[in-house]
C-alpha cells in the first residue's frame, strides 16, 4: 500500500487519508487507535485541543519508532483561545501536550470568537517561525474565508469541513480550488451514520468493498483529504485499504447525486462573520 499525498500551496505534502480522533478517549483508547493506525500504514493523524487526547496522540507517535518527519500531525485551536496572545499560548499548550517540537498543520477549529483575524496573525507568525509547517482553518464558509483573507498575508492552506455524499460542498470546493486551499473531509462517514447506507450498498457490492470504503474512495477521487475515525483495528485497516480500486464515472455520478446539503454537525453558515 502506497499512501497518496496531496500538495498544499506551500509545497508541503499531506497524506490524503488521515486517522480522525474525535471521541477517541484519552487514557488508552486514543493511544491504541493511533498506535494501530501507524502500524497499519497511516502517516497522518488529526486531533484537536478540545478532543482532550493530544497527550495520547503524541505519546503514540513518539512510541511508534517512526521518524517524526514521516508523520503528518494536525491539531486545532479551540473557540475560547481566539486573539493574538491567547492563540500563541494555545499553540504552545498543544505542542506541550503532544510532546512534539513542531506541528504539521495548525487549524482554527471554528470561525467563532470575534477575533479570527488576530488569531490568524498569530498563526502566520508561528508559520514564519517554523513552529508549524502549514496553517489553515476549519468550518469556514466561502464568506468566512473571504473575510479572513482580506487582511491575511497567507492564504490558509486547508479548510477542514463536514464532507460526505450528503454534503458534497461543491461551491466551497470550487472556491477552494481557485484559491489552492485543500479541503479536508470531517465526518466522512457521518460519525458512523452512513456505514450501512442503503444508497451506497449497490456500488459496494459491485466493487466487493464495504460501504465505508466506497465513501472514502469517493473522497479520494474528488481530490480531498479524508479523516475517517475508528478505534477498532479492523475498521482502521479497512479504511486505509482503498487505494487499489477505482470508482467509475457512473459510480461517481450516483454518489454525487446523493447530495442534499445535510449537516450532521454545526452548520457554519449559521456562524456570523466576525466584526473586528
Ligand atoms: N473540524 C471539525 O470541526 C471536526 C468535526 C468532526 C470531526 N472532525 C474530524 O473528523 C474525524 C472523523 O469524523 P467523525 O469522528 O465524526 O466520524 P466518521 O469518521 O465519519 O465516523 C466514525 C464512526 O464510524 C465508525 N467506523 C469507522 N470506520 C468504520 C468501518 N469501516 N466500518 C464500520 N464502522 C466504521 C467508527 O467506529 P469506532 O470508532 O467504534 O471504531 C465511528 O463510530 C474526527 O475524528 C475528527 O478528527 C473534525
Amino acid at each position: 500500500m502506497i499512501m497518496k499525498n496531496l500538495v498544499l500551496h506551500n509545497d508541503v505534502a499531506i497524506p490524503q487519508i488521515g486517522l480522525g480522533s474525535w471521541q477517541a478517549m484519552p487514557g488508552g483508547e486514543a493511544y491504541d487507535a493511533v498506535a494501530t493506525a501507524l502500524r497499519a500504514g497511516y502517516r497522518h493523524i488529526d486531533t484537536a485541543a478540545i478532543y482532550g487526547n493530544e497527550e495520547d496522540v503524541g505519546q503514540a507517535i513518539r512510541d511508534s519508532g517512526i521518524p517524526r518527519g514521516d508523520i503528518f500531525v494536525t491539531t486545532k485551536l479551540w473557540n475560547t483561545d481566539h486573539g493574538y496572545g491567547r492563540a500563541k499560548q494555545a499553540f504552545l499548550d498543544s505542542l506541550q501536550r503532544l510532546g512534539l517540537d513542531y506541528i504539521d498543520l495548525y487549524l482554527i477549529h471554528f470561525p467563532f470568537g470575534g477575533r479570527i483575524c488576530e488569531t490568524w496573525k498569530a498563526m502566520e507568525e508561528l508559520y514564519g517561525e517554523g513552529r508549524v509547517r502549514a496553517i489553515g482553518v476549519s468550518n469556514f464558509t466561502t464568506e468566512h474565508l473571504d473575510y479572513l483573507m482580506r487582511g491575511a498575508a497567507i492564504t490558509p492552506m486547508v479548510d477542514q469541513v463536514e464532507y460526505h455524499p450528503y454534503l458534497s460542498q461543491d461551491p466551497l470546493q470550487r472556491y477552494c480550488d481557485e484559491h489552492r486551499i485543500v479541503i479536508e473531509a470531517w465526518s466522512p462517514l457521518g460519525s458512523g451514520r452512513f456505514v450501512e447506507d442503503t444508497n451506497v450498498r449497490a456500488i459496494a457490492v459491485k466493487h466487493h468493498r464495504s460501504i465505508p470504503q466506497i465513501i472514502l474512495r469517493w473522497d479520494i477521487q474528488r481530490g480531498v483529504v479524508t479523516l475517517p475515525k475508528s478505534v477498532h483495528q479492523q475498521y482502521i485497516e479497512e479504511n486505509l485499504d482503498i487505494l487499489d480500486f477505482r470508482l467509475d464515472a457512473t459510480d461517481m455520478a450516483s454518489l454525487n447525486a446523493l447530495n442534499r446539503d445535510w449537516h450532521t454537525g454545526t452548520n457554519p453558515e449559521l456562524i456570523p462573520i466576525d466584526q473586528e
